[in-house]
């Protein structure tokens, strides 16, 4: 009876045993499997939403790189999540605030397992209270040549585009409202002292500053904090495409927007039917034209701003004829500028803008 008993139980603790271990074994497995799905997830929103300009494996593009040891081993992962959180306010660097936090994490994570042997670092909150003339002046002798006024940002975009030759990589805006509110004293200051390998950014003694200098530039760098701008609350949206109704008959139209094209400096290039070369040369529809024009120097300036923008120039007008009405149609360069997230090329469309709508309506009216 008592061997029957032993047997039984021995049978039953082993049953319980291996159920126990199996559950452990799902559970572990189940673990690993989100980690592995969340990575995935993260990937695919890194290659949707990030690559286009960071590349496809962070080594930078239009974007600054992302997978530098440096950068990795300086940066936390708050500092990243508030970063693609909030962008970079008038710099090219949009933010993301439609991600769920969860997607957020996918990414970083997704950005760690590049180097999964740099562990990301953690900062104590500690505030730097170093003498912020001092800093003021470093700043203007040293850091001023990159990083520009108040730390604006380097002018034009990322690694490979529209940069200077002599400059490697664009330097970051780092007076950025965005990037004060996601560094914290802590961080700033280990940047420095660090500085990237591979960048034109040296480390603190390589531009000859000790610690208490670079305490000095972050008290600085923290005393440019401006207040953020509310997110979708910057710019009214502009309409897409600017209509006009013209007085004139489709050819006279024409005629107006080339005389017109010159007295605003655009040059005018040339017109076509909308569908020439989509159909035999006796079919094209001679009610509908494009007249391509342009200003060579808004082109230059813009690219040398953005190299996107070149998707959309030069500028064309489409001028349509339905019944007894001459329709004239044109994307609105305000419009386009507000999906590129950059003052500088929308203080430059605005310009246009202004200039664009006088010219329509001048041939219009
Ligand atoms: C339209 C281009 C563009 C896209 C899309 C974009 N970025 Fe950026 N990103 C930039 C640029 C340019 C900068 C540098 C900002 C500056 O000049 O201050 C930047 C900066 C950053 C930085 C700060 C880097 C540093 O050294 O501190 C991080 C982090 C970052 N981006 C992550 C992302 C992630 C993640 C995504 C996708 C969810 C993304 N970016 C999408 C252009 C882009
Ligand atoms: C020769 C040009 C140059 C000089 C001088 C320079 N930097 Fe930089 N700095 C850069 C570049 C380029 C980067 C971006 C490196 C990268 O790709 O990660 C950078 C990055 C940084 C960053 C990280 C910002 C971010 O978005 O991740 C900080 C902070 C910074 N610099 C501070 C300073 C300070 C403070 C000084 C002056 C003491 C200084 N830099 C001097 C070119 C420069």
């Amino acid at each position: 009876m008592k061997t029957r008993f032993n047997w039984i139980f021995y049978r039953l603790s082993f049953l319980l045993g291996s159920v126990l271990l199996l559950t452990a074994g799902d559970v572990m497995a189940a673990t690993d499997n989100s980690e592995q799905a969340s990575l995935a997830k993260g990937s695919e929103l890194f290659q949707t939403k990030c690559s286009v300009c960071h590349g496809s494996e962070g080594s930078g593009g239009v974007g600054m790189p992302l997978n530098l040891d440096d950068f990795l081993k300086t940066t936390s992962d708050k500092y990243l999540q508030q970063t693609i959180r909030l962008g970079r306010p008038g710099r090219v660097m949009p933010s993301f605030s439609e991600l769920s936090d969860v997607q957020v994490q996918s990414l970083i994570k997704y950005i760690r397992s590049w180097k999964p042997e740099i562990k990301p670092p953690v900062y104590d909150q500690t505030h730097i209270a170093g003498d912020k003339e001092q800093g003021k002046q470093i700043f203007n002798a040293i850091c001023i040549n990159c990083h520009r006024e108040e730390g604006i940002g380097g002018k034009g975009t990322g690694v490979t585009f529209s940069r200077p030759r002599d400059a490697e990589i664009i330097a970051p805006a780092i007076g950025n409202p965005a990037f004060l509110a996601s560094a914290s004293d802590q961080m700033i200051k280990k940047i420095i002292m660090t500085g990237r390998e591979s960048t034109p950014m040296m480390a603190a003694t390589s531009m000859g500053l000790t610690e208490k200098d670079v305490d000095n530039v972050v008290t600085y760098l923290r005393s440019l904090s401006k207040e953020l701008p509310e997110h979708g609350h910057e710019h009214k949206p502009d309409a897409a495409v600017l209509t006009y109704e013209s007085s004139y008959s489709l050819e006279e139209t024409i005629d107006n927007i080339k005389a017109a094209a010159i007295g605003y400096n655009f040059r005018y290039i040339r017109e076509q039917t909308l569908n020439r070369g989509f159909v035999e040369k006796d079919q094209e529809n001679k009610n509908q034209y494009l007249v391509y024009f342009c200003n060579f120097n808004f082109l230059n300036q813009a690219l040398s701003v953005d190299p996107r923008i070149g998707m959309f120039l030069p500028f064309r007008a489409t001028i349509m004829k339905k019944g007894d009405t001459v329709m004239v149609m044109t994307v609105n360069p305000n419009y386009l500028c507000s999906l590129f997230n950059n003052a500088e090329l929308r203080e430059g469309c605005e310009f246009m803008s202004e200039k664009y709508e006088a010219m329509l309506e001048e041939s219009t009216l």
